[in-house]
């Protein structure tokens, strides 16, 4: 079993995203997978129950009221979607668990501002494990000057950018009915997909 967990203190970053379609990721692939909820509002758990049953499967559980966590072994790949205002011990918790980190940021003013020293705890806490924390640029077009900051921003921690998600509707129908960009009909969503793939080859590295 190989852990992730999808952190980062601000609502509305695109944790939830990137849980879910990174769980579709999976289950598409043939991999046993299963979501661990750890957010009190349950927006990846009430994904998974919208989810069509002919879909590849996915498991999922919330953990979010759990002082100890135990993830489960037989999984191939267990993602771990935060709450937002994660920090102090649980999030330490929570880091011990996993294999990797994936920080969604949008590259807002604002958002990076509120980033700032969640990216700098993290560092704290992985010293000595810096490879396995990556950042997903999230709803941005990596030729725009928002990209361009979000990347000067970046430098200060030295964390790479994995992959550019961009704005598209299509994260946000999908998620309607319990899919993702990986499930069928995959014409549709071939653009996106080929977006996650440097992100996927570093989970896998
Ligand atoms: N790349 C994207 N393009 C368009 N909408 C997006 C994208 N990523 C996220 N969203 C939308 O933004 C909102 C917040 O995203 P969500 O994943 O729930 O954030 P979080 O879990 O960090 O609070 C959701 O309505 C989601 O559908
Ligand atoms: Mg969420």
């Amino acid at each position: 079993m190989r852990a992730v967990l999808i952190a980062n203190p601000k609502g509305g970053a695109g944790k939830t995203t990137l849980a879910t379609n990174l769980t579709g990721h999976f289950a598409n692939a043939g991999k046993a997978v299963t979501l661990c909820d750890l957010d009190r509002q349950q927006s990846s758990l009430r994904w998974m129950a919208f989810r069509d049953p002919a879909m590849p499967p996915v498991t999922g559980y919330f953990a979010g009221n759990q002082m100890l966590i135990n993830l489960p072994k037989e999984p191939d790949w267990v993602v771990m979607d935060a709450p937002a205002g994660l920090q102090g011990y649980k999030l330490s918790d929570y880091l011990r668990l996993v294999d990797k980190v994936v920080i969604p940021v949008v590259p807002s003013v604002f958002d990076m501002a509120a980033t700032e020293d969640f990216l700098a705890a993290i560092r704290q806490e992985m010293r000595g494990r810096r490879h396995a924390i990556g950042i997903v640029a999230m709803r941005v077009d990596p030729r725009t000057r928002a990209a361009s900051m979000l990347e000067e921003f970046l430098k200060h921690f030295d964390i790479p950018i994995l992959s550019y998600i961009r704005n598209t509707q299509n994260y946000v129908n999908v998620a309607a009915s319990g899919l993702t960009v990986f499930d069928p009909p995959r014409a549709k969503f071939r653009r996106d997909v080929e977006q996650w793939q440097p992100l996927l080859q570093w989970l896998e590295e």
